[in-house]
């Protein structure tokens, strides 16, 4: 089963979260698991895709405008109705508005007619409520990407255990 992570990044941190989310993806036997850049989209991989993660940098706390171009434009092609949907953000500030960024993601992905998958509470400690969140370490001394790493691995791995609970 192939799952996909599609992101937006300018400076690699957001890059470097979906190769996590992969990474985590491919502990589930059975999971083929790829990241694509917005602009590096394999359409024919995403469309045969069960579940796709969409993760995206904080601008201004909202999506960045390249991302919110690329969903209005592009994802709508991909025969997004009745895949898995997740989502994640990165951002500088620990209280940078990554949660409103994952919101809107997944407002996109229901109006699409995606279904809507977070792990939750269901799945215990950690608990990821939205998504995952990833703070970098451009301006908060005691935060860096790597804080995070295995967090972003777990969800991926989360995620893609409910995708064959579903589709397998
Ligand atoms: C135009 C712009 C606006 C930003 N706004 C925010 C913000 O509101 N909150 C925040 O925490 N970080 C903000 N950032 C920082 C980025 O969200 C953060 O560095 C992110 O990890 C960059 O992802 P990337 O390396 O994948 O491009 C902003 C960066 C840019 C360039």
């Amino acid at each position: 089963m192939n799952l996909a992570v599609i992101y937006d990044s300018k400076t690699g941190n957001t890059r470097q979260a979906a190769e996590w989310i992969a990474e985590g993806m491919q502990k589930t036997e059975g999971i083929q698991a790829r990241a694509f850049g917005i602009e590096d989209v394999d359409e024919g991989f995403v469309k045969e895709a069960h579940g796709i993660v969409i993760g995206c940098p904080s601008y201004a706390a909202l999506m960045t405008p390249d991302m919110r171009t690329w969903l209005l434009e592009s994802a709508s092609k991909l025969q997004m109705a009745g895949k898995l949907g997740g989502a994640f953000a990165t951002e500088q500030y620990t209280h940078g508005g990554g949660e409103n960024v994952i919101m809107s993601i997944l407002t996109n992905e229901l109006v699409m007619g995606m279904l809507c998958y977070s792990g939750g509470a269901a799945c215990g400690r950690p608990v990821i409520h939205m998504g995952p969140i990833g703070v970098n370490g451009n301006v908060e001394p005691h935060n860096c990407m790597d804080n995070y790493k295995e967090y972003f691995q777990i969800y991926g791995e989360r995620f893609s255990r409910k995708a064959q609970d579903l589709f397998a």
